[in-house]
């Protein structure tokens, strides 16, 4: 089955025809960078504007690079939330006029629920396993013991990681989006300089990054206080954020995924491009061979529709996309085997 589906939920016009939820004929993935960056931040007006702009030209060079036509195409797919209305009501649209017209199904699929999806991508993956989901909005450890069946077994408290990352982004003056910029600066730094604070939790599974941030501001305004700031503290402070981070989305995925005796894990989310992270599991997963570590290729970390398509595959919502399958359990289920 050929889905073709759109994902404009944020910043990223996106077009993708995958082949029965896992091979990929067409990614096609406009983003707004250069627009939100004179801001420091996504406009959501803006984006609208954009993703109206250019919703059609992604289109034709997602059907030209699949080499394909619209006839060729069984279902269509969109994003229907969560994410920027404005911008969903453009891809969402344009998918229902597209059935419209055809006769063909529509699909609505659930954004998070993609993000799980990015895995099953040019990959054999199949639950049962556990997934890190790490994005701008969202910081989850979930579940998924089957393709529609998934539960939420922690989650953020306060900031997800990826905001946690563009706030200290923007403190460093890195760039935007901060997280893939501040990924970089970490690349050159001393993770051991300083010496941040890692949150504890009622829900041994659940996070919390507002502290860290403080402590990022506190840690910089301090350091430029000196009277000879080092000249590599924006590196040093990247790292030992990225340290600080990384161990606590490592450790805790871990300690849950042994609690449920779950062998294989996963990591989703725009986050899951983030350089330290991908590594810090890669390494495990190459020292213990009874593990099964996956995580997506680049092109399906930060929004992109091939994922949205292998979501309309694996789990048909029609237009609901409130759905049921994201449950959350009570923290004390998990209380047993806490880190
Ligand atoms: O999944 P995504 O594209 O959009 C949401 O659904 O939120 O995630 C975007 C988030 C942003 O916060 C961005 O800064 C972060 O993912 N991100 C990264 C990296 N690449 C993207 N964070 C850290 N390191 C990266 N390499
Ligand atoms: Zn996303």
């Amino acid at each position: 089955m050929r889905i073709l589906a759109l994902e404009t939920s944020c910043d990223e016009t996106a077009v993708a025809v995958v082949e029965d939820g896992r091979r990929t004929l067409a990614n096609i993935i406009l983003t707004q960078n250069e627009l939100h960056a004179q801001y420091g931040g996504v406009v959501p007006e803006a984006a609208a504007r954009q993703h109206l702009g250019a919703i059609n030209r992604c289109l034709d060079q997602a059907l030209q690079q699949a080499g394909l036509s619209l006839e060729n195409v069984d279902c269509f797919a969109a994003t229907l939330g969560p994410g920027l209305i404005g911008s969903l009501l453009i891809g969402a649209n344009a998918a229902k006029a597209l059935s419209l017209v055809s006769g063909k199904p529509f699909r609505g699929v659930h954004h998070l629920y993609g993000h799980v999806c990015a895995n099953y991508l040019d990959s054999d993956l199949k639950p049962p396993f556990l997934c890190l989901l790490v994005s701008g909005g969202h910081t989850q450890l979930i579940h998924v013991s089957d393709y529609d069946r998934m539960e939420i077994l922690g989650e953020t408290l306060d900031d997800a990681v990826g905001e946690a990352y563009d706030k200290t982004g923007r403190l460093l003056g890195a760039g935007f989006p901060g997280g893939p910029a501040l990924d970089r600066l970490a690349q050159h730094g001393n993770s051991k300089a300083f010496n941040l604070p890692t949150a504890r939790t009622q829900g041994p599974y659940d996070f919390s990054f507002s502290g860290l941030k403080t402590a990022m501001r506190r840690a910089y305004e301090r350091a430029c206080a000196e009277p000879a700031p080092s000249p590599t503290l924006q590196e040093d402070l990247a790292a030992s954020f990225q340290h600080t981070v990384v161990e606590t989305l490592f450790r805790k995925t871990l300690a849950c995924a042994e609690a449920r005796n779950l062998t294989t894990i996963a990591i989703a989310g725009g986050v899951s491009a983030n350089q330290g992270l991908r590594q810090r599991f890669q390494a495990f997963a190459s020292n213990h061979p009874d593990y099964r570590v996956c995580v997506p290729k680049m092109a399906y970390c930060t929004d992109n529709a091939a994922m949205i398509a292998s979501s309309a595959f694996f789990n048909p919502l029609t237009d609901n996309w409130t759905m049921e399958v994201f449950s959350r359990t009570p923290a004390k289920s998990c209380e047993a085997s806490q880190p």
